[in-house]
């Protein structure tokens, strides 16, 4: 049987070092994924596994990391429902819910049609990796999806979909089944098709207050970890600015709570306690230190813990765009130096 490090550690088995990987590992700040995109539009790269398999291999290649992380966007699942989404580089939505009662009439097209080109990448991979490197597949909490498909943009807040939440609660409820259902499905399908883990992001949940969180994010993640928890599939749930939130993300039900670098990781460990793995916190901006200082702020991080296990490195939120290639080598090669035996 496959046993990656990370579904070793996210099992809180006893491992000899923590696993890492970085939230997008694939992307502009890697010269290789540079020169596709000069070639390819970046739905192309996600629709096309050829493409898609080779950008999410580039990470593997450049740098020791524990697993491999499907190339694709959460808003890609939206389709399913009838939107039409771009990027430019950020997500465009030609067609955002703008009056309330447009939730009851949405399409809703065959899950499997339009994400069958995801699902084909995920058993190209599958085939490729080998036992010791994860596959992760991912989606978008329903919460965030609906940031996306009911706000106007531009994306710097999410004011619109919270006051939408609060106005049509009916509408909004009609509108979180619809994606929750969509997302769930799309989990256990990668998962099926060969992915070890699931991420969930809910980039937005940190927008919202404890007891909203509780209203209108969190039942949706329940169902879907839920599914993956049936399916015997780890999952980790992701969700940015969550440091007000983690009572509520201690009752998510899933494998691993992923936190962002405001949440100090002993701050986490003692609230969601030893039954939930974790997952972070390097900030994405202190890889713009020296290569020395991120040597000295990653031992920091993982010093800052008290477990030996139940952990995987990675940073409080995505690689940004113009992170030095060689301060991610050195937050990597950090991470496999340090000892657990
Ligand atoms: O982590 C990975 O390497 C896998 C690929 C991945 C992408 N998006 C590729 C991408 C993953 C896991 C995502 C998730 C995603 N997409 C999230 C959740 C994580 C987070 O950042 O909070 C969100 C909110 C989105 C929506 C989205 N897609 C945004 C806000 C943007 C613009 C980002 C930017 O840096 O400008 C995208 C586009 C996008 N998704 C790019 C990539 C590589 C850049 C597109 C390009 O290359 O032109």
């Amino acid at each position: 049987m496959r046993k990656p490090l990370i579904v070793q550690s996210l099992h809180s088995k006893k491992i000899p070092r923590f696993p890492v990987w970085l939230m997008r590992q694939a992307g502009r700040y890697l010269r290789e994924y540079q020169e596709m995109k000069e070639q390819y539009s970046f739905l192309e790269l996600c629709k096309t596994p050829e493409l898609a398999f080779e950008v999410t291999m580039q990470p593997l290649r450049a740098f020791p990391v524990d697993a491999a992380i499907l190339f694709s966007d959460i808003l890609l699942p939206a389709e399913v429902l009838g939107f039409r989404v771009d990027f430019r580089p950020g997500p465009i939505v030609d067609n955002p819910i703008r009056q309330a009662d447009e939730v009851r009439s949405l399409s809703r097209h065959d899950i499997a049609a339009v994400l069958s080109p995801v699902l084909q990448t995920i058993k190209m991979l599958r085939a490729e990796l080998d036992g010791e490197k994860a596959l992760i597949g991912f989606a978008g909490a329903p919460w965030t999806l609906a940031c996306y498909l009911i706000d106007q943009g531009p994306y710097k807040h999410f004011h619109g979909t919270q006051i939408f939440a609060r106005s049509f609660p009916n509408e909004f409820e009609t509108f979180f089944a619809a994606l929750t259902d969509v997302i769930r499905e799309y989990c256990v399908e990668q998962a099926r098709a060969g992915a070890d883990v699931i991420q969930l992001f809910d980039s937005w949940g940190g927008i919202l207050s404890l007891e909203d969180y509780q209203r209108y994010s969190l039942p949706g993640i329940q169902k879907i970890i839920s599914a993956l928890n049936d399916e015997g599939i780890p999952n980790i749930l992701y969700v940015n600015g969550s440091s007000h939130l983690l009572p509520a993300l201690k009752t998510a039900g899933a494998t691993a709570v992923s936190v962002d670098w405001r949440t100090p990781l002993g701050q986490a460990e003692l609230e969601l306690g030893d039954s939930i793995a974790i997952q972070g916190n390097f900030d994405p901006t202190a890889l713009f230190d020296t290569r020395e200082g991120v040597a000295t702020g990653t031992r920091a991080m993982l010093e800052g813990l008290k477990r030996k296990t139940g952990f995987i490195a990675n940073l409080g939120h995505g690689v940004l765009q113009a992170t030095p290639r060689e301060n991610v080598e050195e937050f990597v090669n950090s991470v496999h130096s340090f000892s657990l035996t």
